[in-house]
Formats: C-alpha cells, structure tokens, sequence
C-alpha cells in the first residue's frame, strides 16, 4: 500500500459477503457493489433460495447480465443448505466452479432463511464432504430459540453449535459471518487457521442506541442486530488488528424504503454504495489505515485459496455526501450513512 496523508491506493478489495437480489433490484444495486469490489460472494437466500448448482449458475449469469461488463466484476456463488440438501450436488457444484462456498441459515433467523438447516444432524453429509473437498462453510451464527434474548443469540450459538462444529470438522473452512459481539470475535482468534469471520461496515460504525435515537431507526435494523457499545469496539480491534482471520464482508442487504418502515420492518442495511468509504472511516478513525488493505483484499481471497487482485483503487480525504434515498426499481433504498457527510470518499481503479 502506498500511503500520502490524502490518497491511500491498495489493492482492489472484495465482498465476501453480499446480498445482491434477483429481478429489478438486481439490476438497481449490482453496479453499486461491481463498481467497488472486484468479486463478491453473493448470498443465496432468494425466493426460491439457490438449492441447486443449475439454479447457481443461472443465478451467476443474471447477475452478470445486470453488472456494468467495464467494471471487472466476478460474483462468486454461494449454495443454501437445507435440510434435504445431497452432498453430492454440492461437490459436483464446487467441481464445476459454480459453488465457491456454502451457507448455512439456520431456519428463521433472518430474511428468506424459512427453508435453513432445523438441525445439525441434517447436514453432517454434506458438512463432511465439504471438509474433504476444502469448500467453506459460510455460517448465520445466531440460535432461533425465541427464549434466547436477541441480543445473545450469537453468543449463545457459540456455545451450542459452532464449537461442536469445529471440533467435529476440524478440517473444515468455517467463516462466522456478519459477528457482531466480542464472544464471536475471541472465538475466532482463538481457534485454528481455518476459522475466519467477516466484519460489516455497520456493526463497526454504530452500537444499539442508534436503533433508538430519538425514535425508532427502522433503517439501522438487520440482523444480527447491533450490540452494545463494547462489542462494537471489539469488532474495531479485530477488524484493524491486521489478524488474516478477519476480512470484509458488508452484508449488504436492500430492502425497499416501504418495506423498512413498517409496522414489521424488513432486516438489513444497504451499505455497497458507501462501503469502502465506510470501512476507510472505521480505519482512520483507529489511526489504521495502513491495516486496511489486508482487512479488505488479502485476508479473504488468502482464506478462500483465490488470487488476490492486480488491479488497485484509489480512496481519497475529500467529503463525499451521502444521499437520503437512492432510486431503485420503481422504488427508493435509503443507504447506509443517508445524510451524512463522510471524509473519504471512492475514486475509482487506477492503473
Ligand atoms: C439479510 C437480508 O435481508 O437478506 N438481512 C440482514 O439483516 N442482514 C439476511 C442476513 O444476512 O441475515
Ligand atoms: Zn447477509
């Protein structure tokens, strides 16, 4: 990386966790992502959800009809698990380069998660081949238990879940995905090479009372939802600790204004069209900036076994103002940061 106290050029980086939708809203927010992002590991929790590596690849190639071919952008496929799933779908997936990686939602923990995995049990075939073929296993790490309150539900599937898995697989790729509490981040380090965690832009910008300031916050609701402010600084440490166990994934996640503010608001933030800007700030405000470059494109391609990228973007100290809405489909996004004033701002590849 090459650093002046105004422009910082690094490599260009990837998304290892996005939601990039189908139909009309595929087409309005896939360029906000392709425009940043060289790749991206797309989400398959569409309706239906992506079950099938014939359904992976048409998905592919309707993202890549919807990106800008001038942008470079490579989506990489993810297949949802179910508890029907055959193993042998999913190594055939994987052969073909269809499938990069495989997610695990547990059933009802979040947006089109109802067809998720209702118990481990399930899955262990197709848990064991994943191990043997080195294909990762992406995991929504929160219980289900309405019992459990929500804002421990990810350090309580720590407990129940995730450490079983590890151990059972201890040869598996396992990402945690989108932590969001200090117990998900001390588990990570703690563990072995093989188990890694992405980071939002939000969960390391914000804590649980900007949900509540001054009223309710329909737009800052996703899941899992931010925690207190001392798992937020947790997540800063772990995010600029310059650890390759922690990459950027923004689970960047639209929804439709109408559908946001609701009497049952969807969950989730749409952070791609301000996400390097968002990650940069998190950073300089560390005094890391130098440490943003493995976080965000070398620590994720290293742990998947891909390439990193040639090509280099450039993020400039120049105040780039947040729009309060983003047109899309026949409706508005309201984006992560909307109305806000942020000081570095995106200026593109450079050569
Ligand atoms: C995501 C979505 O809307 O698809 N929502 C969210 O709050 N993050 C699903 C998810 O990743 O949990
Ligand atoms: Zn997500």
């Amino acid at each position: 990386m090459s650093e002046t106290v105004d422009r910082l050029v690094i490599r260009r980086p990837d998304d290892w966790h996005v939601h990039l939708r189908d139909g009309a809203m595929l087409a309005a927010v896939a360029d906000y992502t392709a425009r940043q992002f060289a790749r991206a590991i797309v989400m398959p929790n569409l309706k239906p959800p992506v079950t099938t590596a014939a359904a992976g690849a048409a998905y592919r190639a309707r993202i890549q009809a919807a990106v800008d071919p001038a942008l470079n952008f490579t989506p990489l496929i993810t297949c949802y698990l179910t508890d029907g799933i055959n193993p042998d779908e999913l190594v055939r997936g994987h052969g073909e380069g269809i499938f990069t990686a495989a997610k695990l939602y547990p059933a009802h923990a979040t947006t089109n998660s109802a067809l998720g995995v209702t118990a481990i049990d399930h899955i262990r075939p197709a848990l064991a081949a994943m191990e043997r073929i080195g294909m990762p296993l992406l995991i929504h790490g929160e219980v289900t238990d309405a019992h459990v309150d929500i804002f421990d539900r990810e350090a309580v599937f720590i407990e129940r879940t995730l450490a079983g898995l590890v151990q059972d697989y201890p040869g598996l790729k396992i990402v945690f995905e989108h932590i969001t509490t200090a117990e998900a981040a001390e588990f990570v380090a703690a563990s072995g090479p093989n188990i890694a965690a992405t980071i939002t832009p939000h969960h390391l910008a914000i804590n649980r009372n900007a949900m509540f300031e001054g009223g309710i916050r329909p737009h800052l609701y996703c899941l899992p939802v931010v925690k207190r402010e001392r798992h937020r600084l947790a997540l800063r440490a772990a995010a600029t600790s310059g650890s390759a166990k922690f990459f950027l994934g923004t689970d960047s996640a639209p929804h439709a204004v109408t559908d946001k503010e609701s009497a049952c608001g969807c969950a989730g933030m749409f952070n791609a069209p301000f996400a390097i800007e968002s990650y940069a700030k998190t950073f300089a405000e560390e005094g890391a900036l130098d440490r943003l470059e493995g976080f965000a494109s070398e620590h994720g391609p290293r742990f998947y076994g891909l390439p990193l990228n040639d090509s280099h973007i450039a993020i400039e100290r120049r105040a780039v103002a947040v729009p309060e809405r983003l047109p899309a489909a026949d409706t508005a996004i309201v984006p992560f940061h909307a109305g806000e004033t942020l000081e570095w701002h995106y200026a593109g590849i450079v050569v």
